[in-house]
């Protein structure tokens, strides 16, 4: 995405095009990484069968924690994946909402949340949410914030709508090491993604940056899907942070 791209219209093209995909049954490989990112086999025949493709870089929901009857929100949700399964954790006690600027993958997981009382779905940018001051107890986000121009304003907002004393627990992609220039041509897609991406000690400052405090690394491991060109190999990695209001 470009800076000079408010809108982000690449980015919601690619992510509806991927929304509209028909649901099917995921094959052997992308099981495969939904497994090494940490999905059990489990969880994944459990969620709604067009919420099953994760689009994440690691799997959130199970590092933060979640207790019975807590408020949660996911930044970025895409079609549910991980507010299906907060959903199941925190039960019917508690609530899950799920915020994207893309409104075909909000749709899409709205379809599908029938069985879920306790989910919601908003359509809107994480730089602004649609959602009140100090109203949630923990915050996720899978793959999201690699995206933001702005990340500390992002992480800002972020803490804006979590009570004091809440946390948050981030999966997030960061460059490692020296990266192409972002105009290389056989970059494509990802081309838009260097024009914003952070290493990893920009990208922690930036969530210090955004007010949070005790920011911590739970896990790291070097990133790649099948869509990750060659020129990215081993310059990709995925991160899980966990920072408290
Ligand atoms: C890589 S996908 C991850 C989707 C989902 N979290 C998952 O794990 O499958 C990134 C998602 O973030 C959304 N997104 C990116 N930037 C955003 C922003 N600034 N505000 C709201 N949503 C955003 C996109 O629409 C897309 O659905």
């Amino acid at each position: 995405m470009k800076r000079g791209d408010p809108d982000r219209r690449a980015m919601r093209k690619q992510y509806a095009a991927l929304a509209a995909r028909p649901p099917a049954p995921l094959d052997d490989a992308a099981r495969g990484r939904a497994m090494d990112r940490g999905y059990s086999a489990e969880e994944l025949e459990a969620v709604p069968e067009s919420a099953r493709a994760s689009l994440g870089c690691g799997n959130p929901t199970a590092l933060a924690g979640l207790r019975e009857g807590e408020t949660v929100l996911d930044l970025g949700c895409g079609t549910g994946l991980d507010v299906f399964l907060a959903a199941r954790r925190v039960g019917p006690t508690g609530k899950v909402i799920g915020v994207d600027m893309t409104a075909e993958a909000v749709e899409k997981a709205r379809a599908a949340a029938g069985g879920y009382p306790n989910v919601e779905f908003r359509v809107g940018p994480i730089e602004k949410l649609p959602v009140p001051d100090e109203s949630v107890d923990v915050v996720l986000s899978n793959c999201v914030l690699n995206h933001c121009p702005d990340k500390a304003a992002a992480f800002r907002e972020a803490r804006r709508v979590l009570r004091p004393g809440g946390r948050l627990h981030v999966s997030d992609l960061v460059t490692l090491g020296d990266v192409p220039p972002a105009d290389t041509p056989s970059l494509e897609v990802w081309a838009e993604w260097l024009r914003v991406a952070a290493d990893r000690q920009t990208y922690l400052a930036a969530v210090r940056e955004g007010g949070w405090r005790e920011v911590a690394v739970l896990s790291e491991q070097a990133f790649s899907s099948p869509l990750t060109p060659p020129l990215l190999a081993g310059k990709v990695l995925s991160l899980h942070v966990r920072a408290i209001k």
